[in-house]
């Protein structure tokens, strides 16, 4: 795996940290993200959930994501230390099994707690999603923000994106469609955004509504990955080699093809670990994919999104710098009017300073790091 990119991005939310914490006056900063586009129901959280490696999604037939979530993954060190929460999941206190002491979630909008049961996290993003929209099928832009800390991911920042659908159920307005359109559209219109295109596998490609919407975004293709679902649920005897080849709807960074859990796994809670080894096997033993098994499947498709994300860091980063350094200045010659003595300014210098370490560090961990930016690693 490329250290030194996990390195790169882990910079690049470090920074994101520090505008979060600076405010208003440095969202004008966007940072790379990677959001999923597709129809409702076309695989999209669970595309994102097999790349975390964890179950913690809202997964199922109807609109189930129905507000934008801002998924911050953490690559962190397992600390083979046992603390109290570690000795509680040890224990099975909170009854999952599956619990790691070294992986938790946290959520922006209930500071300082830790979850370290995904399915309290799952269930936490439906509560609040019924608290601001309603339990009957309605929609808001309103962002969930939630970070995973875990050993076992690639520092990235993934957005859960509700599909696109035509037509209105439950309490969803008449205009339903153009809502979520443009909803989706401030997402992915940003330069800055890495644009994951879900289509299931069993669906016409040239119909895709996730394609389509890409393209308008980004017509020359430099930032839209193809990912295509349901690869099982094919008819026997069609694939999607002639899609892989770029013969279909060509994409210049091209397509992985996944296998998801299925609605009936979902029933029956089938493990992420079982599904992604099934995954792994479907493709190997595949007459079509055998041959190609290495650019099949979820790993392969979380390598070259962080790949990816590397170029795509590395392409913005002069706009990233003159920003900041515009900032610093803009900010330096205010606190020269203040004096320079004051409380305020102090703090406001001890900011700066830190944003300026932390783009040192991130333009030698890119500098260092491009002639390794190969997508085959
Ligand atoms: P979203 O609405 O795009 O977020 O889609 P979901 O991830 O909620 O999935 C919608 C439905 O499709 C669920 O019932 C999933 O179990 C099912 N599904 C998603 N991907 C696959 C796949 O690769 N294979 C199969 N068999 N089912 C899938
Ligand atoms: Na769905
Ligand atoms: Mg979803």
């Amino acid at each position: 795996m490329a250290n030194l990119g996990t390195e790169v991005v882990s910079v690049i939310n470090k920074l994101q940290d520090v505008f979060t914490a600076v405010g208003s006056s440095a969202s004008s900063i966007d940072l790379p993200q990677i959001c999923v586009l597709g129809s409702q129901s076309s695989g999209k959280s669970s595309v994102l959930e097999n790349i975390v490696g964890r179950d913690f999604l809202p997964r199922g037939t109807g609109i189930v994501t129905r507000r934008p979530l801002v998924l911050q993954l953490i690559n962190r060190p397992a600390t083979g230390g046992v603390n109290g929460a570690a000795k509680e999941v040890a224990n099975g206190v909170d009854g999952d099994k599956a619990a790691n002491a070294d992986e938790w979630g946290e959520f922006l909008h209930l500071p300082g707690e830790k979850f370290y049961d995904f399915n309290k996290i799952r269930a936490e993003i439906v509560r609040d999603t019924e608290a601001k929209t309603g339990k009957n099928a309605g929609i808001s832009p309103l962002p969930i923000n939630l970070r995973i800390f875990s050993p076992n991911v690639l520092t990235l920042t993934l957005v859960d994106l509700p599909g696109l659908t035509k037509v209105p159920v439950g309490d969803q307005p008449r205009d339903i469609e153009k809502q979520i359109r443009d909803m989706l559209h401030k997402y992915i219109s940003k330069p800055s955004c890495i644009v994951l295109a879900v289509t299931a596998a069993n669906t016409d490609l040239a119909n895709s509504d996730g394609l389509k919407l890409a393209r308008e975004v980004d017509p020359e293709g430099t930032r839209t990955i193809g990912v295509l679902t349901k690869v099982d649920l094919m008819d026997a005897g069609t694939d999607v080699v002639d899609i892989l080849a770029g013969r279909v709807v060509p994409l210049r960074l091209g397509y992985v093809p996944v296998v998801n859990r299925g609605q009936r796994d979902i029933e029956s809670n089938k493990p992420i670990q079982a599904a992604l080894e099934y995954e792994r096997q479907f493709f190997e033993n595949h007459a079509s994919y055998k041959g190609k098994a290495q650019y099949c499947g979820t790993p392969f498709l979380a390598r070259k999104l962080n790949m990816i994300l590397m170029h795509h860091i590395r392409a913005t980063l002069p706009d990233i710098k003159a920003r900041i350094s515009s900032q610093l200045s803009k900010y330096n010659a205010e606190l020269q009017t203040l004096g320079g003595a004051t409380g305020d300014g102090n703090s406001g210098n001890i900011v700066l300073s830190v944003i300026t370490e932390f783009t040192s560090e991130f333009r030698s961990a890119i500098d260092g790091n491009t002639n390794d930016l190969s997508l085959n690693e």
